[in-house]
Formats: structure tokens, sequence, C-alpha cells
């Protein structure tokens, strides 16, 4: 919940009190604290959705640059961090508060190579081997086809993403979007699919072939 009316999620400075508290949660398989604030989405507990990602995904690769598009406190790239401790995790949003709270989370959990950036502090020539993510729907289907193909090309061959999405939030008209987009884009390059389906959400994939 918002501690502010005027307050989304995707503010990049919520104007909300700064009030930092411990949160007790499971991230792949472990028992860990975290720090969470107002502000900033979901900070009482692990997203539904977010759960299904990290539990139906599979194993991310151990090394190499892996991508959590909109990060807020951190639980789907603090969960690449433990998975693949010899990966460089990045962690982006326009959410500034979240951003420091997912460094710090990263800090404590002894995460080292983690970097809480916003998508412009990204370098260009970073290619990332595995994206995560619980994308933005709320900032709506424009905002939101942006932003995923800003990211999703980035992947490298043989790379994958895994977008986990709200079925009543139009995860099968953007599996459709995408499946067109990025054979337009790069044809035969990528492969769509949906890796599975649980509590309401749909884990939609995106193979880079070559
Ligand atoms: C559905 S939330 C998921 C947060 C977190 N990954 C989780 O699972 O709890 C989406 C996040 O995307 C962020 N966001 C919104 N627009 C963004 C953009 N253009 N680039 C990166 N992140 C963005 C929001 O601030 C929010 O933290």
């Amino acid at each position: 919940m918002m501690s502010k009316q005027t307050d989304h999620y995707f503010t990049a400075e919520p104007a909300s009190t700064a009030e930092r508290r411990q949160l007790r949660v499971h991230l792949v398989g472990r028992e860990v604290i975290v720090q969470t604030a107002p502000g900033i989405f979901c900070p009482d507990r692990v997203d539904i959705g977010t759960a299904v990602l990290l539990r139906e995904a599979p194993v991310p690769p151990p090394t190499g640059n892996l991508l959590d598009i909109g990060s807020g406190w951190g639980p789907i790239a603090l969960s690449l961090g433990l998975l693949s401790p010899d990966a460089s995790i990045w962690a982006v949003d326009v959410n500034q508060r979240a951003l420091a709270l997912s460094r710090d989370n990263a800090k404590a959990l002894g995460i080292i190579d983690f970097h809480g950036v916003t998508p412009e502090e990204v370098p260009a020539e970073i290619a990332f081997e595995a994206i995560w993510s619980n994308p933005p729907i709320r900032v709506g289907k424009l905002a939101l086809h942006e932003l995923l193909m800003k990211w999703l090309p980035r992947l490298t061959p043989g790379g994958s993403a895994y977008l986990v999405v709200r079925k009543n939030l139009g995860s099968d008209s953007l599996q459709r979007w995408l499946t067109t987009e990025l054979e337009a884009n790069q044809p035969g390059a990528f492969t769509v699919g949906r890796h599975g389906t649980a509590r309401g959400f749909r884990l939609l994939s995106v193979h880079r072939d070559r």
C-alpha cells in the first residue's frame, strides 16, 4: 500500500516518509531479512507474481550479466544474486528509493557484484545472459512495450528472459505482441513462449536463438 494517495510505485522520488522497516522473507529457499519502505512496489511481502516467477523459472546462468527490469526492493535481483553468486547482477528501476533499498539488501546478503541503477546508468555495451522481470504493467501499454523492446533485444544469443504477467492484465496479448514485434525487429532471432501458469499469472519466456 502506498502511504500517500499521490505516490505511485513508479514515482522517481516518492514523497512519503523514507521510514525503513525489516521484513523476513523466503527467497529461493532461503529465509532472509531485507529492508523495505513505503512508496515502492509491494513493500510488505514478496508479491504473488514475483513468487510465481521465482518458483517456476529455471536456474539462471552461473556467470555473465543478469538483469531484473523494475527491481523494486530487489526480490528478483537478490534471488538472481543468491542463485548465481559469480554473476554480475543488474537491478534497474526508476524509483530511487527502491534502488537504494535493493543495493543495501544486496550488501547485507553478501551479493557483491550488484548494480542497483537507473536504466540510463547501464552501460550500452552490456548484453544479458538472462533477464527476469515482474514488469510494470501499470505504466500503460505503450510505455511497457517501449521498456520491453529496450531490454529484450539485449539478450545474448542463447540467453533467455522470464516475464511474469497477471492473466487478467493482458499476459496473452503481451505474448502475441512480443512474438510479432521481436520477429519484425530481428527475424528468426527470438522464440516467445509460455513457460508456466500459476495463481492467475503466466510466466512468459523469450529465448534468443542467435
Ligand atoms: C511490478 S513492480 C516489480 C518490483 C519488484 N521486481 C518485485 O518483484 O517486487 C515493477 C517495478 O518497475 C519499476 N519501473 C517502472 N517503470 C520503469 C522503467 N521505465 N524502467 C525500469 N523500472 C521501471 C517500478 O518502479 C517498480 O518497482
